[in-house]
C-alpha cells in the first residue's frame, strides 16, 4: 500500500501547488463564437431562449465580429437567418444570401478573424428539413433525398468561398457531403479552404433552443433518418472515419458534454483535430438554472468547458465564448 507515502492532497493545498499539476488548460485558442445574421438595419433582437445571444442584421454583426476580435476569439461561425424559404433552398446558396453579405461585409470591415460558415438546407428551407424531400417510392413516406441534397450542398460551400469564407462547416449529416464539397470547393480554386465537418452530429434535443434561434425547426417528422441515434457511439466513428476519407480537416462531435465518451473515441481513434459543439440546450439549461440562482453560471461554464477539453476536443464551439475570455481575464 503507497498510503500514506504518497498522498494526493499534499498537491491540491494552494492555487500555486494546483496550477502546477493542471494538466487540461482551457484557453482563448479554443473558443468558436456561434453568430446569427438576419435581414435589416441595426437590428439586434435577443434569442429569449439563449440569454446574451442575438439575430443580429450585417451591420450590427460586424459591429459584434469587431468585438469579438478585440476579446482575441480566434473564430465565429456563421448561421443565417434568410429573408425567403422555399422547398429547395435557394437563398441558401445564392450569392446574394444573408451568409453571403454577412461574410462579404466582415471582410470589407479588415476584422482579423477566422470565418467559418455553417452549411445546411434547414435555415433555408420551408419545410425545416436538413436536405430537399422526396417521396419514398413504396412506403409514400416524406423523406430527405441524400444524394440530390449534395449537389445544393456542394454549391452553397462554394457560394459562402467566394463571398470569402476561411472554413465550410456541413452540419447536414447526409452521406457523402464531404466529398461532395470538397470536390466542388477544388474544381472551383478553394483547394484551401479546409472542413470542419459535423461528423457525429446526433439527433438530440439539446437543439431545441438553436431552432427558435435559426427559426429552423423541421414543419414535420423530425431528424432522425439522418442525425445519429443517441445511443450509438462505435456508428459515431464509422461517420468520423467516413468524413476523414472524405477529405474533412477538422471533424466535429455534437452536442459535447452528453457526449464525452464519443469526443475522447474520436480523439483517442484518429488523432485529427476534433471540434465539439456545446449546444443551445447546454447553454439554455444553466442559464435557466443560473437565473433561479439554482446554480453559480461561471463556475459550471468553465467546469464543463474544461470536461470537454479534457475529453479530448481541441476546439469548442459555444454561445460562452466572449464570456469566457472576459474571465480569463
Ligand atoms: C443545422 C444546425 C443545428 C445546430 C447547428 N447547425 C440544428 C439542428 O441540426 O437541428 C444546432 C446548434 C445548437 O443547438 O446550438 N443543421
Amino acid at each position: 500500500m503507497r498510503f500514506p507515502r504518497y498522498r494526493p492532497r499534499r498537491m491540491r493545498r494552494t492555487e500555486g501547488l494546483r496550477r502546477m499539476i493542471r494538466e487540461t488548460i482551457l484557453s482563448l485558442d479554443d473558443l468558436i463564437m456561434p453568430l446569427f445574421v438576419r435581414p435589416g438595419k441595426r437590428i439586434k433582437k435577443e434569442i429569449a431562449s439563449m440569454p446574451g445571444n442575438y439575430q443580429m442584421s450585417v451591420d450590427a454583426l460586424v459591429e459584434e465580429v469587431k468585438e469579438i476580435e478585440a476579446l482575441g476569439i480566434p473564430a465565429i461561425i456563421l448561421f443565417g437567418i434568410p429573408e425567403t424559404k422555399d422547398s429547395l433552398a435557394k437563398s441558401g446558396y445564392s450569392d446574394q444570401g444573408i451568409v453571403q453579405q454577412a461574410i462579404r461585409a466582415i471582410r470589407k470591415a479588415k476584422a482579423n478573424i477566422v470565418v467559418i460558415t455553417d452549411v445546411c438546407l434547414c435555415e433555408y428551407t420551408d419545410h425545416g428539413h436538413c436536405g430537399v424531400l422526396k417521396k419514398h417510392r413504396l412506403s409514400g413516406i416524406r423523406d430527405v433525398d441524400n444524394d440530390a441534397t449534395l449537389k445544393l450542398l456542394a454549391k452553397m460551400a462554394v457560394s459562402h468561398c467566394r463571398a470569402g469564407a476561411d472554413m465550410v462547416a456541413p452540419s447536414d449529416m447526409m452521406d457523402g457531403r464531404v466529398e461532395a464539397i470538397r470536390d466542388a470547393l477544388d474544381k472551383a480554386g478553394f483547394e484551401d479552404v479546409p472542413i470542419m465537418s459535423y461528423a457525429a452530429k446526433y439527433a438530440s434535443a439539446f437543439y431545441g433552443p438553436f431552432r427558435d434561434a435559426a427559426e429552423s425547426p423541421p414543419q414535420f417528422g423530425d431528424r432522425r433518418s439522418y442525425q445519429m441515434d443517441p445511443a450509438n457511439a462505435e456508428e459515431a466513428l464509422r461517420e468520423v472515419e467516413m468524413d476523414i476519407d472524405e477529405g474533412a480537416d477538422i471533424v466535429m462531435v455534437k452536442p459535447a458534454v452528453p457526449y464525452l465518451d464519443v469526443i475522447r473515441r474520436v480523439k483517442d481513434e484518429f488523432g485529427y483535430p476534433v471540434a465539439a459543439y456545446n449546444v443551445s440546450g447546454e447553454f439554455a439549461m444553466v442559464k435557466a438554472a443560473a437565473e433561479k440562482g439554482w446554480l453559480d453560471e461561471q463556475r459550471i461554464a468553465m467546469e464543463m468547458l474544461t470536461s470537454i477539453k479534457r475529453a479530448g476536443a481541441d476546439m469548442i464551439l459555444t454561445y460562452w465564448s466572449k464570456d469566457v475570455a472576459r474571465w480569463l481575464g
